[in-house]
């Protein structure tokens, strides 16, 4: 049976489930394809304040499935600043789901571009979705990517 997945804003009180995602996303989906330390570095790097920043400063949206927050993402203006699913949740389409929301968003603003960074680990996930190389590799080893929004 398929689950109805539901995308709504986050809110301030989303703030230790979204921050405890990202954390388990990171460790347990970036590796292999990352190293295991360069996970574990990247995954302390946000607080649980700058959790709480991200939620002020950026726009947030959660995606649940049958009203579980199943993974987030987060845009401003044309970038998308991030896309995290809850490992419990993998391969179903959910960091997919969100990703295509997010366009259809950007769309609908009349930005003609979404421009983001890529970690090395999720590369391959956004080339398969159009998404190319738009520039070098930076010293952190992510790729700066875009994608032309019809
Ligand atoms: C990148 C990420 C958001 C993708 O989320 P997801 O919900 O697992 O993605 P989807 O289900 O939409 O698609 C995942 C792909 O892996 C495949 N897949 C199948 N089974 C899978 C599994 N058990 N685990 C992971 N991926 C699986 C899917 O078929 C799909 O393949 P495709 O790209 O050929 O279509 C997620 O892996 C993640 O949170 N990674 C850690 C954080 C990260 O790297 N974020 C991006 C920062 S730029």
């Amino acid at each position: 049976m398929t689950m109805e997945t539901v995308y709504r804003r986050a809110t301030r009180t989303d703030a230790s489930d979204l921050h405890d995602i990202r954390r388990r996303s990171i460790l347990e989906l970036a590796p292999p394809t990352m190293p295991v330390a360069e996970a574990q570095a990247w995954a302390v790097q946000l607080t649980r304040a700058g959790m709480e920043q991200k939620l002020r400063e950026l726009e947030v949206w959660v995606a649940e499935l049958d009203g579980i927050v199943a993974g987030w993402g987060a845009i401003r203006g044309d970038w998308l600043e991030g896309l995290y699913a809850d490992p419990e949740f993998a391969g179903r389409g959910v960091g997919a789901g969100l990703l295509e929301m997010f366009e259809r968003l950007m769309c609908e603003r009349g930005i003609r571009a979404v421009r983001a960074e890529a970690s090395s680990n999720a590369m391959a996930f956004y080339l398969r979705r159009g998404y190319r190389a738009n520039g070098p590799q930076s010293p952190n080893g992510a790729w700066p990517i875009a994608k032309q929004l019809l």
